[in-house]
């Protein structure tokens, strides 16, 4: 479609890594809140969503993913809404079978990574082993002659988040991302639940234009009207513009993970659209049993 009017918005970037390596903790640095503590086990159920504002004022958004081996398909999904990948390398562990996933998801869809080397605070850290081992992977960080930053870091002892910021806005200004935000709300649903208290919820990632409250949307087979949007804080929103990580109240069903979400003109339309693909889903469903 054309998007006359594209103005600069803020770069998507999902944390990837093997289980336990320090997304979580990444990002809790970074927001300088603290999620992971919060967590059951401590280990991402689902994908976070994040904006963090810089002193600069740049703005980044960043998408949390698990690292359990159970995850994958959430993974791959991450890295398909994604303009950077951060990938998290515990600088002790180094390259474990859910680093080497994440590159191959990275790699399929064409996007750009920059290595966060984690846990550099720990005595048997070993950053050049990492580096060394990305290259079997055919990851060349730039000290090997390559053009992949990797950034020692410390979630912990908080080292190295500004270097790390300063890659990902590196990378993210190479690719002059773009995006309309005057016109009606295009993007993918991060995640969703049926919550007790306010009924069906999804975490839309705004693409583009700009979502408002009272907007009409469809958002895979379920359609609903905005009532309120929430930040990734709770703070209620009036609107959510390209780029930005919304939690969306004022659904009639839940949709699903990876689903499009798209504002429209009606209800009517809404309604039109939405029987039209749960009508599809039956049919579907009817030639798989068929079989
Ligand atoms: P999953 O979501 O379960 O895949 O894990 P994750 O990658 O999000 O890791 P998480 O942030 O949950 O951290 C795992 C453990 O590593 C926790 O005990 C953290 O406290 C610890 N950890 C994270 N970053 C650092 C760091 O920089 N240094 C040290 N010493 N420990 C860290
Ligand atoms: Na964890
Ligand atoms: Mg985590």
């Amino acid at each position: 479609d054309v998007d006359e009017n594209l103005e600069p918005r803020a770069p998507v970037v999902t944390v990837m890594g093997h289980v336990d390596h320090g997304k979580t903790s990444l990002l809790d640095a970074l927001r300088s809140t603290d999620v992971a503590a919060g967590e059951a086990g401590g280990i991402t159920q689902h994908i976070g969503a994040y904006q963090v504002k810089l002193g600069s004022g740049q703005k980044i958004t960043f998408l949390d993913t698990p690292g359990h081996e159970a995850f994958t398909a959430m993974r791959a999904r991450g890295a398909k809404v994604t303009d950077i990948v951060v990938l998290v390398v515990a600088a002790d562990d180094g390259i474990m079978p859910q680093t080497v996933e994440a590159i191959r998801h990275a790699r399929a869809a064409g996007v750009p990574m920059v290595v966060a080397i984690n846990k550099i605070d720990k005595p048997d850290a070993n950053p050049n082993k990492v580096r060394q081992n990305l290259l079997q992977h055919e990851v060349v960080v730039e000290e090997l002659g390559g053009e992949v930053q990797a950034i020692e870091v410390s979630a912990k002892s908080r080292i190295g988040l500004d270097k790390l910021e300063e890659a990902i806005l590196l990378q993210a200004e190479i690719l002059e991302l773009r995006a309309n935000p005057n016109r009606e709300a295009a993007g993918v649903v991060i995640e969703a639940k049926l919550d007790r208290g306010r009924g069906p919820v999804a975490t839309v990632l705004v693409q583009k234009g700009t979502l408002k409250v009272g907007d009409i949307f469809v958002a895979g087979s379920e359609w609903g009207k905005v009532r309120a949007l929430l930040n990734d804080r709770g703070d209620q929103q009036t609107e959510a513009g390209p780029a930005v990580p919304v939690e969306v109240l004022g659904l009639t069903g839940t949709p699903s993970a990876g689903d499009d979400f798209q504002v429209v003109d009606s209800e009517a339309r809404a309604r039109e659209v939405t029987a039209f693909r749960q009508r599809r889903t039956k049919e579907q469903r009817a030639v798989g049993t068929a079989r």
